[in-house]
């Protein structure tokens, strides 16, 4: 089921230099961290360049990706734990983490639709899950995608409603924020 053919496997001893983050306080503000003692997963957390901002406040920080390359540069960091495993399915048991953050993935994964129930299904009932994606609504974002078909790069763009929409109508606390291109999905799992 590897989706991308191989770039994040090249990219990976270079990624941070070109690849900043575009406002990592903004997603801890939204995150919360509100359990000192809980777990917080990074799914498709790459290189952790994003993760690496929770460690310290919360008890363990989990990156889960499938590019070995990737989190090769992970295991360089103080306080992360590195975890080769799909978005579509993550080796830890039901409402093990009390937040989960997904930052510029969702377009990559082979399956979107089991990746979010996947995140769904780790989240702890009172947890969080905030999702940054490029906001496909943008000219700047639609003429990216082109570009990384014309790369041969197997992305799947979607709009910030049609992310919240996949997870369903049961789970009613959501919302949207945008600043320029990007946009935060965020979703709260009722206690
Ligand atoms: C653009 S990078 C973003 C990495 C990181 N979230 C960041 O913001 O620095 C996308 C990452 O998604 C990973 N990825 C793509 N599809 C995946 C899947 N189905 N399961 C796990 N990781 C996946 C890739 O290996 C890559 O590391």
């Amino acid at each position: 089921m590897q989706n991308e053919p191989g770039h994040f496997k090249l990219l990976a001893p270079f990624y941070e230099r070109f690849i900043k983050p575009k406002e990592p306080e903004k997603i801890l503000a939204q995150l919360g961290l509100p359990q000192p003692d809980g777990a917080v997963l990074d799914a498709g957390g790459g290189t952790g360049r994003v993760a690496r901002y929770f460690v310290g406040k919360v008890a363990r920080v989990v990156v889960a990706d499938q590019t070995f390359e990737m989190l090769q540069e992970v295991s360089k960091k103080e306080g992360l734990t590195a975890v080769c495993a799909l978005t579509e399915e993550m080796p830890f048991p039901d409402g093990y983490f009390c937040c989960i953050v997904m930052v510029d993935a969702l377009h990559h994964v082979a399956d979107q639709v089991a990746t979010i129930n996947e995140l769904w299904r780790l989240l702890k009932p009172g947890g969080r899950v905030i999702i940054e994606e490029p906001d496909f609504r943008n000219f700047r974002v639609k003429m990216m995608a082109l570009a990384e078909k014309l790369a041969l790069m197997r992305t799947h763009f979607i709009t910030p409603g049609r992310i919240l929409d996949l997870f369903g109508d049961d789970r009613s606390v959501k919302r949207i924020e945008v600043d320029g291109w990007t946009a935060w999905m965020i979703v709260e799992k009722p206690a």
